[in-house]
């Protein structure tokens, strides 16, 4: 699977899927890409909808016909209803199986306008993604590792602030194990500030990948 940082919580996972995690493009002042370069998607997942994780979501499911699969409340939004997408709405506990791909979502701790905040765990072609959405540090990642794992690649926020931030992330990543970690959430604005190779002198355990807005990272390598 090849997971391109597309900046802030955004990432692509491409596989036998192209699946894009809280598309926040447009006015996303970190990414290099622009909705149009893109490429077509079939999935569009959203963590929760604040604004920098809802972003682009309608946009793209329209432009792709992508099936925006997401807690419920997300996919009764107004907005969301009112766009003619295809969704479809699940919640905390449950998954959804798209081909060989299976979708699940987890709780995290934060805030959201409506529903309340998730994580997804995505297994695509047998590799194991958490994304954990906004979330403060909290123990049942222990268990989101023991149900869905060994997780192939943790997606952590770092930034602080409204997120976990460095020294809570290192934390999460022994709850957690993963092969990989990639750092998100961090550097879009001075308010989340933070340097991912901290995290990367604390981490001894797993291989902290930093990917600059537009890297990618390839996990057969
Ligand atoms: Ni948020
Ligand atoms: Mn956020």
């Amino acid at each position: 699977m090849k997971i391109t940082r597309i900046g802030h919580a955004c990432v692509l996972l491409e596989g036998s899927k192209t699946i894009i995690i809280d598309p926040f493009v447009q006015d996303n002042p970190s990414a290099t890409l622009t909705t149009a370069e893109i490429p077509k998607l079939d999935i569009v997942l959203v963590t929760h909808d604040h604004f920098d994780h809802l972003g682009d979501a309608v946009k793209l499911a329209k432009r792709d016909k992508a099936k925006l699969i997401a807690q419920y409340e997300i996919t009764a939004r107004g907005d969301v209803m009112a766009a003619g997408i295809e969704t479809v709405g699940f919640n905390i506990g449950g998954s959804v199986e798209e081909g060989n791909t299976v979708i699940s979502l987890t709780p995290a701790v934060h805030s959201s306008d409506n529903g309340s905040p998730t994580g997804y765990v995505v297994k695509m072609d047998g590799t194991t993604v958490y994304h954990a959405g906004d979330t403060a540090l909290f123990s049942d990642m222990k268990l989101i590792a023991d149900q869905f794992g060994p997780l192939d690649v943790a997606l952590l926020p770092i930034g602080g602030h409204f997120t976990m931030g460095v020294d809570s992330a290192a934390k999460a990543v022994e709850l957690l194990s993963p092969k990989t970690v990639i750092p998100i959430h961090y550097n879009t604005w001075p308010v989340i500030k933070a340097d991912p190779e901290k995290l990367a002198s604390q981490v001894k355990s797993s291989n902290v990948v930093v990917l600059e807005p537009g890297e990618a990272f390839d996990t057969e390598e």
